[in-house]
């Protein structure tokens, strides 16, 4: 079976049997292990074209296409020919004229991966666009809770921090909806957005209010590289606000909390919150690579090998 799209560039693309497919097929991964490795990929030129700095997105997808047997090259926007005024475009041209048959791609202005997806025959994958998503963070979240909780219908969700700049939210609250999920949202009313996106969603002030009503506690990291002024008074009166700490988790210790990283310690959460299970940050990363495992994998059913 194969997912509805050649691509994947919007967390809107994919239907509950995308899901479904892909969840199976992480499973099968995680199972296998560390080590194993496949040849779903086997000899198929992959660029990590990461227009924008990452770890684990990237470090996650290299891991993955390597172990499916893939022929994994790493595009370094600093030291590339963008700087001599090459566009995004002739960039992917010129490693498509290479032989590039996947592209996994990361940039930092809105719509520019599908506007590269439209101009090319080969696959796209976003790996973060913007502030506009990250398809792959909201699966390997969905997947976090889906193997937490065993189902996500009716479980109660607080995303925690700057909506405003996030592409995770925006990931997370269309795939999350989809699969029944509640959805609240909380945060300083300078980094709420006034969009489509958060319409009819309950929002609280404080994240104490957010913790009494909810089951998970999704925090993000506060954006300040996209802000044009300072948009939080202080870390201090963040985190007195909207901070994660221990006295507030150990409130209701079978919270779920969880962040897609990189953290801001401090200010979404304290150093002690992650040593406690229900801290599901390191799960996050590790189902990471598998997600991505699985949707390179569903994907290379589309290559003409
Ligand atoms: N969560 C996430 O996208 O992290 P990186 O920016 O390190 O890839």
């Amino acid at each position: 079976m194969k997912i509805s799209k050649p691509y994947l560039i919007r967390s809107n693309d994919l239907n509950i049997n995308d899901l479904k497919l892909i969840f199976d097929k992480t499973d099968m991964f995680l199972k296998s292990g560390n080590y194993s490795s496949f040849d779903d990929l086997k000899n198929v030129p992959l660029a990590l074209a990461f227009f924008e700095n990452s770890t684990r997105t990237k470090i996650s997808f290299e891991l993955a296409a390597k172990r499916l047997g893939a022929n994994v090259v790493s595009f370094d926007y600093v030291t590339s020919s963008l700087s001599k005024g090459e566009t995004n475009l002739d960039t992917i041209r010129t490693m498509e004229a290479m032989g590039i048959k996947i592209f996994v791609i990361r940039h930092k202005e809105d719509g520019i991966v599908e506007e590269l997806q439209s101009n090319s025959n080969n696959i796209i994958v976003n790996a973060g666009d913007g502030e506009i998503d990250h398809p792959t963070q909201g699966l390997l979240d969905s997947y976090t809770l889906h193997k937490h909780f065993g189902t996500l219908k009716g479980l109660n969700l607080c995303i925690v921090g700057d909506i405003l700049h996030s592409r995770v939210a925006r990931s997370n609250i269309s795939l999350l909806k989809k699969q029944g999920v509640n959805i609240t949202i909380c945060g300083p009313k300078e980094l709420l957005p006034k969009d489509k996106l958060t319409e009819g969603i309950n929002v609280y002030s404080n994240i104490d209010e957010a913790i009494e009503n909810s089951d998970v506690i999704m925090l993000l990291r506060v954006q300040r590289e996209r802000m044009k002024s300072e948009l939080i008074k202080s870390n201090e009166d963040y985190h007195a606000k909207f901070g994660m700490n221990i006295k507030r988790f150990e409130r209701k210790p079978e919270l779920v909390i969880m962040h897609p990283g990189p953290v801001n310690y401090g200010v979404e959460l304290d150093m002690e919150v992650i040593k406690y299970p229900n801290c599901l940050i390191q799960t996050q990363v590790k189902y990471g690579v598998y997600i991505r495992m699985a949707v390179l994998s569903l994907l290379s059913e589309y290559i003409n090998k």
